[in-house]
């Protein structure tokens, strides 16, 4: 197996010259090529790695999306890591850790000049498309240490399929110029830091009023599809624990899980 192009020291020195604190551990691991950076680092989190341990890969060959799907990105062209969090023991069970993880995203990519918001529960857009996603894995029978895993489009690779094309962005459209690999996993390191210590110590009360501020879809009418059932409505904020609210004709409904898409005239 090659060694992996990504420049650890870079980004650790990087990372580690951020004004608001040093990472909690310096274990990072770069793959030339692996299945998944989520799977890789779920290995590594069964045998007691610790918190703050950082998984990133050239290559993902069997990358995985949120619900089941296949997520394609293409080498160089996209970043694709995972960090590994453990909240504490006596800590409150981290069920609004998916939209704190997007809030760090969306925080770490404006002050890089990228303008984004996001999507419940945890995509961020650009210009109404996808920029990056999020997928939360945690260990077996511990739901306090989470997986995070990551993965930003610098380019959109070529062989996207047509219908995932028409809805995804990458950072080369969304600011002048891409920042290396190595510098912007550190600037997005640095602000999940700040972000689940903030989410950890306080709670998603502390961070919802911010995160409604960046939501794509504040106030639009949408479809729920992919859920426990379909509906329709505008949606109003989410809740302390991560709900989503949807204003239906039959009431306010909590939205727990499934896929938001606008809805068009
Ligand atoms: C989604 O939007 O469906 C979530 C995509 C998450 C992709 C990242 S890439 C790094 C990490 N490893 C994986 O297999 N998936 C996540």
């Amino acid at each position: 197996m090659p060694l992996s192009e990504f420049d650890i020291d870079a980004c650790l020195a990087a990372l580690n010259a951020g004004v608001q604190g040093h990472w909690p551990t310096i274990h990072m691991v770069a793959m030339a090529e692996c299945n998944s950076t989520n799977s890789q680092l779920m290995l590594l989190a069964e045998d007691n790695a610790a918190t703050g341990t950082i998984v990133v890969s050239d290559r993902q060959t069997a990358g995985r999306g949120r619900r089941n799907r296949p997520w394609i990105s293409a080498p160089h062209d996209s970043l694709t890591f995972s960090v590994l969090w453990r909240f504490p023991a006596d800590s409150p069970a981290p069920v609004a850790l998916s939209l704190a993880v997007g809030l760090a995203l969306q925080r770490a990519l404006a002050t890089s000049g990228a303008l984004v918001s996001v999507k419940w529960p945890n995509d961020i857009l650009c210009q109404g498309r996808k920029l990056a996603g999020v997928l939360i894995e945690t260990q077996p029978g511990d739901i306090k240490s989470a997986v995070i895993g990551i993965g930003i489009n610098l380019r959109l690779p070529a062989n996207l399929p047509k219908d995932v094309a028409a809805n995804a962005i990458a950072l080369d459209e969304a600011m002048p110029l891409v920042p290396g690999r190595e510098s912007l996993l550190a600037t997005l390191l640095q602000q999940l830091r700040t972000t689940l210590t903030q989410y950890g110590n306080e709670g998603f009360a502390s961070l919802r009023e911010e995160w409604q501020g960046r939501h794509a879809h504040e106030n639009c009418e949408v479809k729920i599809s992919g859920g426990s059932e379909n509906l329709h409505g505008t949606c109003f904020g989410v809740t302390d624990n991560g709900e989503l609210l949807l204003k239906t004709a039959d009431g306010v409904r909590r939205i727990i899980s499934g896929d938001v898409s606008l809805r068009t005239a």
